[in-house]
């Protein structure tokens, strides 16, 4: 199908030509066909709201599910009693003040909407939108005009005409382009059915400049986090995944310092990060989307759906994305951004501090721990919490048992020695083996170890290859002299010289350590006493420095480039 485009960017310019393109989309309408339409927020996919067949096509068009419904889009307060019942006096003032403009009211419902619009739903959504063109072509259409947002559903929302045109040119009649939209994100979605109203969707305007004039809003449960499977949002589309690149994104809330320190330590060769204008300059390996100034949350607004959007062409394998605060619109950009990461939140906080331990066996990591926990430190064992994860996690096992069949046995049970013979010696197995781990295990202690505050001690053998020291303040590589680690392991684990020395040489050397780590912490002493005296001393000093740098770090004022 032919999609005739309308050119309307500048309506300055012939009036008789702009009226021409406005009464040919109109007529498109009132016919039954589609329409996309420029509005402030982001591009809507049009149809006439009362026409249950035209309806069905912006549905089929979208790939939309059936039950979430669709807002009407309407020229003023005049038309609400129209399609809208029981509507409280606090509507009009809200209409009075805020329409033309980013706030859909949630209604009871005339019978003359069709279900198709509702999604049978006994309310409607109703806005009138602040762009001149689409307002002058819902006047002259004369109905109102359901309009979800214009994207494939499941993508960004399309802030500009090619957006619209990558997602679905050429099976909709018609596209008005209106130039990129004022606002970038959605509308605000409030529901009157209620007292007090309840926020369903952040958007365009600020809750706060809502509550000004009418009070107290609720905000509903799933504007602020994932629901669990048997919840029900009061706005259905709320439920769906949404606005998600390929790649999987992770948020990082927290003052911007903060945030961007912490993307700092997280990022690798591949990864794509969205940051405020002032930190690009510290992701020049990254494939970089700055979001606008720290500030400016109306920019912010403004350029991120074309962020998101845009990393699908760039091969990253990750995204991280800095969140700001959820003062005005930063409540509606943070949600999109949560939305984009399933919800994936974590909080960089100057209190906490991460620290990860590697070194070969004997050379008295486990006394160092005990330091570390004697200074309040919570020590994670990786490879207790993989077996934790394991056991948990059918999806877990099934990775491996496709990778290596029949080392679960006929218990269900994972046979661990039979794995390590399928890996040991064979570099790319192991690295397959691993990739299946990490996959699993990395989010699971990135969520155990950003819950709280504190003193973190991550204890990991592979503490490099899994990336997990991205997430530490500091690396350290506890070492010691070959001679006294085979003198140790020999009394620790009761076996003879040679098998000591064989298994201290079949690790890596300490060089490796030495070389990977930020710092090391050389074991040299006879007396374990002596060792973990100095080991805690080490680390008080370690903790110390970690803390006055992130201090620094939230003071600087931000840099610019
Ligand atoms: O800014 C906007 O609102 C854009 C432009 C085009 O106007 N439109 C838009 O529509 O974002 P859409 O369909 O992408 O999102 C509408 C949201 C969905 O989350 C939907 O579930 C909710 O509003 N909604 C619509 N009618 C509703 C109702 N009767 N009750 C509860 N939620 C409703
Ligand atoms: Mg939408």
């Amino acid at each position: 199908m032919d999609t005739i485009y309308y050119d309307l960017r500048d309506t300055k310019g012939q009036q008789k030509e702009i009226e021409d393109k406005i009464s040919a989309a109109a007529k498109i309408l009132r016919e039954g066909g589609l329409v996309a339409i420029p509005t402030e927020t982001v591009y809507g996919l049009g149809a006439n709201g009362l026409d249950p067949a035209a309806v069905r096509r912006i549905f089929e068009v979208k790939g939309r599910p059936q039950d979430n419904p669709l807002i009407l889009h309407v020229t003023g307060a005049q038309w609400l009693p129209r399609y809208c019942a029981d509507i409280p006096p606090m509507a009009y003032v809200l209409a009075r003040k805020f329409w033309p403009g980013p706030l859909t009211m949630i209604l009871k419902r005339q019978p003359l909407v069709p279900d198709q619009t509702t999604a049978g739903l006994d309310t409607v959504g109703v806005r009138c939108p602040n762009h001149p063109v689409t307002l002058a072509i819902i006047r002259e259409a004369g109905v109102p005009i359901a309009a979800p947002s214009a994207n494939v559903s499941g993508r960004p929302s399309c802030t500009t005409a090619q957006d619209v045109m990558e997602d679905v040119g050429g099976r909709i009649d018609g596209l008005v382009d209106g130039g990129p939209c004022m606002l970038g994100v959605e509308s605000t979605v409030l529901d009157l059915t209620c007292t007090p109203p309840r926020l369903l969707r952040p958007g365009g305007l600020p809750l706060e400049d809502m509550e000004r004039l009418i009070g107290h809003i609720d905000v509903d449960k799933a504007v602020l986090g994932s629901l669990e499977e048997h919840e029900r949002p009061a706005a259905p589309g709320m439920k769906y995944r949404h606005y998600a690149p390929k790649a999987p994104v992770t948020v990082i809330t927290g003052a911007p310092a903060a945030s961007a320190r912490e993307i700092e330590k997280r990022v690798g060769p591949t990864s794509g990060v969205i940051c405020f204008d002032e930190f690009a300059h510290r992701f020049p390996r990254q494939v970089v989307r700055p979001l606008g100034p720290s500030e400016d949350k109306l920019i912010q607004a403004q350029r991120l759906f074309e962020a998101l959007r845009s990393f699908d062409s760039s091969g990253v394998t990750e995204i991280y994305a800095q969140c700001p605060d959820s003062r005005g619109l930063g409540l509606a950009i943070g949600n999109r951004l949560k939305k984009a990461a399933g919800f994936h939140v974590l909080e960089a906080d100057s209190q906490r501090v991460i620290l990860g331990l590697t070194g070969g066996t004997g050379a008295g990591k486990s006394s160092a721990l005990r330091a570390l926990q004697s200074l309040g430190g919570m020590v994670i064992d990786c490879d207790k919490v993989y077996q934790e994860v394991l056991d948990g996690s059918s999806e877990f096992q099934n990775a491996i048992n496709a990778q290596f069949p029949g080392v679960f046995g006929a218990d269900g049970r994972l046979n661990r020695k039979k794995l390590g013979q399928e890996v040991f010696a064979k570099k790319d197995r192991l690295e397959e083996l691993n990739r299946i781990v990490f996959r699993f295990l990395v989010p699971e202690l990135e969520q155990r170890i950003t819950a709280a505050d504190g003193l973190y001690a991550i204890d990991a053998i592979n503490l490099f290859e899994s990336g997990l020291d991205r997430l530490c303040d500091r690396t350290v590589a506890v070492t010691a002299p070959t001679e006294l680690r085979v003198r140790r392991i020999m009394v620790r684990d009761d076996i003879p010289e040679q098998y000591a020395r064989l298994r201290v040489f079949a690790q890596k050397a300490d060089d490796y350590y030495r070389s990977k780590c930020d710092c090391e912490l050389n074991n040299a002493s006879e007396s374990p006493d002596t060792f973990y005296r100095e080991s805690r001393l080490f680390f008080e000093r370690l903790i110390e420095s970690i803390m006055e740098e992130k201090r620094k770090a939230l003071n600087e004022p931000n840099e610019t480039i």
